[in-house]
Order: C-alpha cells, then sequence, then structure tokens
C-alpha cells in the first residue's frame, strides 16, 4: 500500500479511496497548537531570548547559524577545552515526564559550559506533588531564579503556552505528541557529520510517526534544509500527522507514505527508526499497536545503499525492540553518535539564546 506525494494532493479521489488517510485534514488539538505556534516569535537569524518550540519559528539561515556555533563547540569538546561562555548564567530543567538524553545533555550542555543547573525530573519532590502545586504554578516560580528552561510536559500545548507567558526563554524538550525541536537540530547536525548534507539525501522515517514528536519536528528540519525525499513507514494507525507531510511537501521535498519498508529501503541514505510510543495510547490499544512494526536488522540495512546510516532518537524499549542485537553492534548505527550530538548542539543552543555565542 502506497500513497505517493502525487496522489497526496488534496481532494485526490484515488487516495481517500485507497486509505483511510487525509494528509491535509487537522484535527481540533492540531489546530489548538496552529494558533499558539502562530503566536510564537520567528527565529529570524537571533536566537537571543527567544524561546524554541516549534520549527515553523525556524528558517534554513537559522538551523545554519546553529549548525556553525556547533562546529565550535564540538571542536572544543573534541579538544577537552575547558569553557565558560553560559558563566553567571542559571538554566531550570523542568521535566514532567522521564528522559535520559534530553535531560542530561542539557545539564552536561549548561554545567559544563560555566552555567548553574537546577530543576527537577519528575513533580516528586516539587510542590507539585503532595501539595498539588499546578505544574504552571511551578514553573512561573522558576521563572523567577532562572535565565533559560528547559521543559518536557507530556500535554501538547503547556510548553507553547508557557513561551508565551514566562520572562525567560524555552528550549522545548518535547511537548506531548508534538514536538522536539532540540533533537531535530541535533538529527541535522549527526547528518551533516555522517553524510556530509543534507540538499539531496533521502531518509526514510520507520516506526510510529502519529505520536512520535521527534518525526515532526526532524522530518520539518530536513525538508527545510533540502532533503531531495521523504519517506514515512508506518501501518496507518502510526502515519506521520497529514499536517507534516503537508508542510514537507511545501519544501519541494517529495514524500512517500506507505507500510512496507521494502519499497524504500535503497531510496534510503539515512534510516530513522522511531518507538512506539504506547505511553501515550489508550490501555486497549496498546497490545495491537506493540507489536506493528517489525524489528529493523542488518539484512535490511544490506538492501540499502552502501552508506546507508541507521538512526534512532532513543529510547529503546527492551521490552519492544525497533532493531535487533546485530544492527547494535553494526558500523551502520550511529545511534551513540547522535546522543553525543545533543550535547555540543544543545550547548550551542543555549549560546546563541542566552547572546554568548562566538558567533552571530
Ligand atoms: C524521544 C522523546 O522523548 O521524544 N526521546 C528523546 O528525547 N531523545 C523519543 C521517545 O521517547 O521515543
Amino acid at each position: 500500500m502506497t500513497v505517493t506525494a502525487e496522489a497526496a494532493t488534496p481532494g485526490s479521489a484515488n487516495l481517500r479511496d485507497s486509505i483511510p488517510f487525509q494528509p491535509h485534514v487537522i484535527d481540533e488539538s492540531e489546530a489548538r497548537l496552529l494558533v499558539l505556534e502562530e503566536r510564537l516569535p520567528k527565529i529570524d537569524g537571533n536566537f537571543v531570548g527567544k524561546s524554541v518550540v516549534a520549527m515553523s519559528q525556524c528558517e534554513p539561515a537559522d538551523i545554519e547559524l546553529l549548525f556553525k556555533e556547533t562546529d565550535i563547540v564540538y571542536r572544543e569538546e573534541q579538544a577537552g577545552e575547558a569553557t565558560e561562555n553560559l558563566k553567571g548564567k542559571r538554566v531550570a530543567l523542568e521535566f514532567f515526564e522521564d528522559s535520559t538524553r534530553t535531560r542530561f545533555s542539557s545539564d552536561a550542555a549548561a554545567g559544563g559550559d560555566g552555567a548553574h543547573v537546577i530543576g527537577f525530573s519528575s513533580r516528586a519532590g516539587t510542590s507539585g506533588d503532595g501539595k498539588h502545586e499546578s505544574d504552571e504554578d511551578t514553573v512561573k516560580n522558576m521563572d523567577r531564579y532562572v535565565h533559560l528552561h528547559v521543559i518536557r510536559h507530556p500535554e501538547d500545548g503547556f510548553v507553547p503556552e508557557r513561551a508565551l507567558d514566562l520572562q525567560h526563554p524555552i528550549i522545548n524538550g518535547g511537548n506531548g505528541a508534538g514536538e522536539h525541536p532540540s533533537q531535530a537540530f541535533l538529527d541535522g547536525y549527526t547528518i551533516c557529520k555522517l553524510l556530509g548534507q543534507i540538499e539531496g539525501k533521502r531518509f526514510t522515517f520507520y516506526g510510529d510517526m502519529i505520536k512520535g514528536r521527534t518525526g515532526h519536528s526532524t522530518a520539518q528540519l530536513l525538508a527545510m534544509m533540502g532533503a531531495a525525499e521523504l519517506n514515512f513507514v508506518a501501518p496507518i494507525e502510526l502515519q506521520m500527522p497529514g499536517r507534516i507531510i503537508h508542510i514537507v511537501e511545501g519544501y519541494g521535498t517529495r514524500t512517500t507514505v506507505t507500510d512496507n519498508i521494502e519499497e524504500v529501503i535503497e531510496r534510503t541514505d539515512a534510516l530513522y527508526r522511531l518507538r512506539t510510543q504506547l505511553e501515550r495510547f489508550a490501555k486497549a490499544k496498546r497490545a495491537a499497536i506493540a507489536s506493528m512494526v517489525p524489528m529493523v536488522t542488518t539484512q535490511l540495512l544490506d538492501k540499502g545503499p552502501d552508506g546507508i546510516q541507521f538512526l534512532h532518537p532513543g529510547p529503546e524499549d527492551k521490552l519492544n525492540p525497533d532493531y535487533t542485537p546485530e544492527v547494535r553492534r553494526d558500523r551502520r548505527y550511529k545511534v551513540l553518535f547522535q546522543a553525543e550530538m545533543g550535547l555540543s548542539v544543545r550547548r550551542a543552543l543555549m549560546r546563541l539564546m542566552l547572546d554568548r555565542a562566538n558567533v552571530a
């Protein structure tokens, strides 16, 4: 079952007849989010003081600026240089959802560059726990202590709303099934390191794209930076929201929507596997959804071009694995390199937002 970009044009009878998928229909919660996003400032060449919540705030020049600063940070890291660009700044990590990579790379990025880092990794131990303070109040009070926030929250609207009412900027560390822009930045930077460039390359997203927020942001970034092709591979229940497909096609990127990885693996310079976000589905649906997407194998990677790279934002659910143990040992497995790039990219982003960058 394949829907090509051509078939996915609005009003295509062909598409409506073939699968129950309407790329340009926006549901109520998406519409609410779009209204909020519209009110966010565009980066427009200057990250200073601006929250980074959604990819729609960015243009290619903003990404290039970030990647330039990241090159500097990466070189410093490689040289083992001690830096203090963020000295005198305080950063709050406010995680209302579990996290390993986003939280600890942000902590290492800020603290390792001289900032003072405070925060929490769940409501436990904050007044939001036993004293039932609202998350909004918690974050608004934290805002009086710091210069920058990194916030992750399970509700789609919480982070965009706070970006409009806090005094200090936020890095969106993941808003429900919405977006995760700093993950997109690090994915894009990793791809530049591995493939030399994004422009003209072909990418396949494989797994849960309906709830997988990293896919939403990364697909937009890749299209914005000139990706030739984006393939979205999943059964219909887990497919990429039509809104995101519409956006990437708007950048001139060819798209293929299919449930068959074999159809697109030959046209894949990097394969991006996504975890099935079981926690974001109703309990009754979880068992059916858990086993819908097969594991990536080395045999599958062998069917791709010689230089194919394998990426995954992490975490992999060990009870519901996304790839085989052989893939983990394979030369094409770049998942830990990707995590490592998160440190450099987030430090660069914080420097730009706090006006302590070397470039700009
Ligand atoms: C992801 C997230 O939290 O969105 N992880 C991450 O930040 N690297 C992906 C996931 O949870 O599957």
